[in-house]
């Protein structure tokens, strides 16, 4: 890879910022002062470094987004604005969305370019469990939550797998949950509250596996996955 690629692909500047930093001489590889912008090197061997200071080379990335209500999950979409949308900053990087939140479901929401990770959340056969919290109208009883807990038929060839429901408020006629499901069947818990006589009228996100919605991250606003997060996730490649 040129330096100057992987300078810019390491968001030190712009592709001419860097060039100037390349010719000022502040950039080292493997701690010789290369003045070159096309200088080869091998971004997993190389030492490069700005001023002194180590540049670690990456070449996936993870960020957790906040998505708000009123953004499709896609990548592109003809008509409303996705969830890309919102990471301007981080464009270029053949980033996508880990699974599907609907358009008017807020709450945590992956963005990867790491296709192995994202096909193995999304795997059927590792179970990954994901909270929802939901405002719901209609009535809740312990049968009611037994059924969403045991399995619930909601029109698809198999029953829903079991499930966990903590009742947080219950009132007349609405009362919010937070369900835990393993699967991620379209429009599950939707469908799921609609199966026991109720209607989903807010839903929100707040985990999926190991990942937690990041409470003062804003609706709308995204960050980096720390390096905690990130070594968590990966268990689910084994
Ligand atoms: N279940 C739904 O019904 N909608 C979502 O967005 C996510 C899970």
């Amino acid at each position: 890879m040129r330096l100057d690629k992987f300078l810019c692909d390491m968001q030190l500047g712009t592709r001419n910022q860097v060039k100037e930093y390349i010719r000022k001489g502040s950039i080292s590889v493997n701690d010789m002062i290369i003045k070159k912008p096309d200088f080869k090197l091998d971004e997993k061997k190389d030492a490069v470094a700005y001023l002194g200071k180590l540049l670690v080379y990456q070449s996936t990335y993870y960020y957790m987004l906040h998505k708000p209500a009123g953004v499709v999950t896609a990548t592109s979409d003809k008509q409303d604005k996705t969830v890309m949308d919102l990471l301007k900053d981080a464009a270029g990087r053949d980033l996508f969305p880990v699974g599907r939140l609907d358009k008017d479901t807020e709450g945590l929401l992956l963005i990867t370019n790491d296709g192995e990770l994202a096909h193995n959340l999304l795997s059927p056969r590792k179970h990954v469990a994901k909270t929802y919290y939901a405002e719901c109208s209609g009535s809740i009883n312990e049968e009611k939550i037994k059924i969403l807990e045991t399995g619930v038929d909601i029109g698809d060839d198999a029953p829903t797998l079991p499930a966990k429901v903590e009742l947080l408020t219950q009132a007349d006629m609405t009362y919010t949950i937070k369900l835990t499901i393993t699967e991620g069947r379209f429009h599950q818990v939707k469908r799921m509250v609609e199966a026991v006589g109720g209607r989903v009228i807010y839903l929100k996100r707040l985990s999926m596996g190991p990942l937690l919605l990041d409470k003062t991250l804003p609706k709308g606003a995204y960050r980096p996955l720390t390096e905690q997060e990130i070594t968590e996730l990966a268990s689910y490649n084994n």
